[in-house]
């Protein structure tokens, strides 16, 4: 092993104001495991995270409720850390952004840029609602879209045509707060200056490395910082106005730091106040450009423009280390779509657990599903439920649950001594598993495990124990045989204790090991090991535990939920107030062409054993092909479909049905009465081709 690593990783602190969910999650867990990981090999690693504490919606919720902002967060920041360590979620430290330490550094922080002449105070005007007293942030503003003209459209953007606008171009504007009709009001603001050549130079120099292991995101920075000698990006606005919950501002009364100020600097906040109680860290050694040590921020996608530019900037201007990297991250799709509350996919983290799922369900899916890339991640129910029961029940558990019973019967508790192949593979496949933990490729990481399993289970099928245990004089066979298996079964539960480490507690107990490290898969259990009793160590996933699960989570069509402007809610809240105004009337043209309609030509159509609407249909798709299991029976024999050519749904995800894989959809149209006609492009259309 090398030389232990000094690694501070963060995940994005959630807001103050909300729940968490299954998109959260997301980062969480893959936080986490990563953070496991790193500790398993042996590294110091510190995983910090706190509540997002400040800013106007927290002011405003907590007034709605009659309480102060203070009491509201401290019981969101209750509810937080209950979800969070239900999935399992190891923080070393969850502070909140509303204390000494993160004040301390926003003050530091904010001092030094200003003593390198990077603040600068502009009067700006903005909306002021007259009524409540304050200034009004872009998404409490209603009005006509400029451009379109529809009606009831937030400050910032148009939910009907795509606009982005100034909320001083929206028509007839009314305060979301109060209800008043704003008034245009000018005040002094701070800004960062980004747009300062020492920024530009900077930025155009670091963030790159920031973002280094994810092309997508290197792209995105291009794009937002353009090309040498142009200046794309503007001031930041680092303050607000009186009356706002957060810090204020130390030489400037009634100016308080603007909540995405002191958010990236609570990562240290939490950092320092872990410290307080961890004699053994050096917080100095994380914050300063020459500390030997390394910082990564996991994110979502939508806030790798804070991370990537305008954290690096102020650090680097204030003499702080910058990130080692930034590790971004896609949303979270539930059955291929946005997560709504109309069709109860709004999954919050508290919910899941009451209703008895098991965390490490959905630890494992989300592995099996990441990679390193930017991409979203979409939790299809099926297959989550699919790849539950044959990986962790099918395939790992099943190792052990299969051999212990005969080494508590027939031995005595105690393992043989054993060696050979696939041992010695097993061993070795570790460094390739290691590996694409530390890329973040979990899905490869977890195919790798689960062939392992594959083989191991092989093996216990090829030397069939329970056929042993009845044959006379095998007694030694049996016990080298179910002693091989279960340390396999060791081998592989190392392997997948960053993602199920309650389950990994359980092997351990049952095997009767200290934790196991990662360095333990170089030795195999000794002869004469005594173990544990077995005990079922997980079960399977019950539709009817989703059904309900969902059922819990459903909510009827009510008024949109007021703003939440952040990350993965933000996206998700954001999307949601979206979805229930369009759901009556309209989608967007970006909403339609996310389907990915292709024209495909019918190979072969067969009958399916024992279903009564189902016809097989084998799709040639020009340069694929793919099975449909169509609900056409009715309508049509199969023996005159073949050859002809209609049109399909090629990205749906994937339904495990009764009869075998569906992989998409044919469209067909009906109505009120029988029959069912399928679609036919014009002649000349040729497989493969895009319908739009
Ligand atoms: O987008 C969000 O949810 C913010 N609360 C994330 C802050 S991350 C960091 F900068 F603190
Ligand atoms: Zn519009």
């Amino acid at each position: 092993m090398s030389v232990p690593r000094q690694i501070l990783v963060t995940s994005a602190l959630p807001y103050a104001n909300g729940a968490i969910h299954l998109g959260h999650l997301v980062e969480y867990i893959q936080t986490d495991i990563w953070v496991r990981f790193q500790k398993m090999r042996g590294h110091e690693c510190w995983y910090v995270c706190a509540d997002d504490t400040h800013g106007t919606p927290v002011m405003l919720r907590a007034d709605k409720e009659g309480i102060t902002p203070e009491e509201l967060i401290a019981r969101v920041y209750s509810e937080h850390t209950r979800d969070f360590a239900g999935f399992h979620v190891a923080f070393d430290n969850y502070h909140s952004t509303h204390s000494e330490e993160t004040r301390f550094f926003a003050n530091d922080i904010y001092a030094k840029l200003k003593a390198a002449g990077l603040i600068e105070v502009r009067a700006i005007e903005q909306f002021f609602d007259p009524v409540r007293g304050m200034f009004l942030p872009d998404r409490y503003i209603k009005g006509e879209c400029p451009k379109c003209g529809a009606a009831d459209q937030y400050g910032d953007s148009c939910e009907a045509c795509g606009a982005a606008y100034a909320p001083t171009d929206l028509k007839n504007p009314v305060s979301a707060v109060s209800g008043a009709v704003p008034v245009r009001k000018s005040s002094d603001h701070y800004f960062f200056k980004l747009s300062d050549p020492r920024c530009q130079a900077f930025l155009r120099r670091a963030t790159r490395a920031v973002c280094k292991t994810q092309p997508e995101a290197v792209n995105k920075l291009q794009e937002w910082l353009g090309e040498e000698g142009e200046n794309r990006l503007t001031d930041w606005d680092i303050s607000r106005d009186a009356p706002y919950f957060g810090f204020e501002i130390p030489d400037a009364p009634g100016k308080y730091f603007y909540v995405w100020l002191d958010a990236p600097i609570g990562y240290f906040g939490s950092l320092r106040h872990l410290a307080a109680r961890r004699p053994e860290i050096d917080v100095s050694a994380f914050t300063r450009p020459d500390g030997g040590t390394e910082l990564y921020h996991f994110v979502g996608k939508d806030i790798l423009y804070f991370h990537a530019l305008f954290w690096p900037a102020e650090l680097a201007h204030a003499g702080y280390r910058i990130p080692t990297a930034v590790f971004a991250h896609g949303f979270l799709t539930v059955d291929g779509q946005k997560m709504s509350k109309s069709r109860g996919t709004f999954i919050t983290a508290e919910s899941y657990l009451k209703q008895g799922l098991n965390p490490e369900w959905l630890r494992y899916y989300y592995a099996a599903k990441l990679n390193a890339s930017m991409e979203d991640i979409d939790l299809n129910l099926d297959d989550f439920i699919a790849r539950v029961n044959s990986d962790l029940v099918g395939k790992y558990v099943n190792i052990a649950s299969r051999c212990a019973g005969f080494i508590h019967k027939r031995s005595g508790s105690a393992l043989a001594a054993v060696s050979g192949d696939l041992l010695a593979e097993v061993q070795v496949a570790g460094e390739t598993i290691a590996a694409h933990y530390e890329a973040r490729e979990y899905g490869k990481a977890m195919r790798e495990v689960m062939a392992l399993a594959d083989r191991a289970n092989q093996f216990v099928n090829d030397h069939a124990p329970w056929e042993l245990a009845k044959q006379e004089g095998k007694d030694a066979e049996l016990h080298r045989v179910c002693s091989e298996a279960l340390n396999l079964f060791r081998l592989l539960t190392i392997y997948l204790k960053p993602v199920l480490p309650k389950l990994a507690a359980d092997v351990e107990a049952f095997l009767r090991l200290a934790p196991l490290s990662w360095a333990d898969a170089a030795a195999l259990l000794p002869g004469g090991h005594a173990i544990g009793e077995y005990k079922h160590l997980t079960t399977r996933v019950e539709r009817k535990q989703i059904d309900a699960l969902l059922e819990a989570n459903k909510e009827s069509l009510a008024p949109a939920p007021a703003p939440q402007p952040h990350s993965q809610q933000r996206h998700a809240e954001h999307q949601q107030h979206a979805e229930e105004k369009t759901a009556v009337s309209h989608i967007s043209i970006d909403d339609f062409s996310k389907v990915d309609l292709r024209v495909a030509r019918i190979a072969n159509a067969e009958h399916v054993e024992g279903a009564e609407k189902l016809i097989k249909l084998t799709l040639d798709l020009g340069t694929e092909t793919r099975t449909v299991f169509a609900g056409i029976k009715s309508a049509y024999d199969p023996a005159t479909l073949a050859g002809r050519l209609t049109v399909m749904v090629a990205n749906l995800a994937p339904r495990k049905m009764k009869f075998g894989l569906s992989e998409g959809m044919v469209l067909a149209a009906s109505g009120e009465g029988p029959g069912i006609f399928l679609l036919s492009p014009d002649s000349g259309a040729q497989p493969g081709m895009k319908v739009k």
